[in-house]
């Protein structure tokens, strides 16, 4: 009991803190960009280290030209895997908001609310104005068939956070890259200063949502746990490959071409890299038993 209050009273400081913060750096999104009327094809739209052809032979196959135009398809699947990872976002946690148990974190998820519905309008608007098109959302999510409401409340905050951390990864790396349009640096820049605060209560959340199903201790629901969110792991990560992405690039054979690439030995590496901080997190709390990435 001790234990579960200290939890709680860490949780509402760290809350806090970071309704403070987020009220301190509050934004109107629809004035933070410079919309430029267009971008060229003929430049990187995301960092070529990041792209999905990195480190295989097809890094070296295809020219310089080809690979901007691939960038820029990468770019936009990118930005459209955030907008639909928001969409189911904001549905769990409107779902929760108010609800008994989530009392203390109310407060906070009205600006996660207010600052993912942001996050969704500035991805779109450049989708939409540069593809000009939005990828469907093609994941196969697996359900949650576990019928059990802790359960249900655990996984869709972890969910949240592994792909706020995958996210993420890109984000730092393309904020900071000055080879990236200036606007494209800004949208992942902007993102990155408002989701470290996700990711540490993101955390939190997760901890906390756990210790009640580490309590009571039933094998089945653990081993349940652990298999799915590896599980969805390994499927976040393949959807950073997505056939359309190769055809819309002008590339031949793009189903062909996106498994070859998925199942190239030189990505595992990075699909290792994109989730070892959140690896590292779910290893040491116990939740899940490995990397699903054979680190
Ligand atoms: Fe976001
Ligand atoms: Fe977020």
């Amino acid at each position: 009991v001790t234990e579960t209050l200290d939890m709680n009273r860490a949780i509402a400081e760290t809350l806090d803190r970071l309704v403070e913060d987020s009220t301190d750096h509050y934004y109107n999104p629809y004035k933070r960009f410079e919309w430029v009327d267009a971008l060229k094809d003929e430049q990187w739209w995301m960092s070529p280290a990041l792209m999905s052809v990195h480190g295989t032979p097809w890094a070296e196959k295809l020219d310089e030209e080809q690979l901007m135009r691939l960038s820029k398809w990468e770019s936009i699947n990118f930005f459209s895997l955030n907008i639909h990872g928001i969409r189911e976002l904001l549905i769990e946690v409107t779902r929760r908001i108010h609800t008994p148990g989530f009392e203390v974190a109310s407060e906070f998820f009205h600006r996660f609310l207010g600052e993912e519905n942001s996050h969704m309008w500035f991805f779109a608007q450049f989708c939409l104005r540069y593809g000009p098109k939005i990828y469907p959302d093609k994941a196969l999510r697996q359900a949650d068939v576990s019928h059990d409401q802790e359960v249900a409340s655990f996984l869709v905050f972890a969910r949240i956070l592994i792909f706020e951390e995958l996210v993420d990864h890109f984000n730092i790396r393309m904020g900071k890259d000055s080879s990236l349009h200036a606007l494209i640096r800004e949208i992942n820049q902007a993102h990155h200063d408002d989701e470290w605060r996700h990711i540490v209560m993101g955390r939190k959340l997760v901890e906390q949502l756990y210790e009640p199903l580490r309590i009571r201790g039933d094998q089945a629901v653990l081993r349940y746990v652990d298999d799915y969110l590896r599980r969805y792991m390994v499927s976040s990560v393949q959807s950073l490959y997505n056939p359309t992405v190769y055809r819309d690039a002008g590339l031949p054979d793009a189903y062909e071409l996106r498994t070859e690439v998925l199942q190239h030995p030189a990505r595992h590496p990075y699909h290792e890299s994109f989730m070892r901080r959140i690896t590292g997190f779910l290893v040491k709390e116990g939740v899940i038993s490995e990397s699903p990435f054979g680190a």
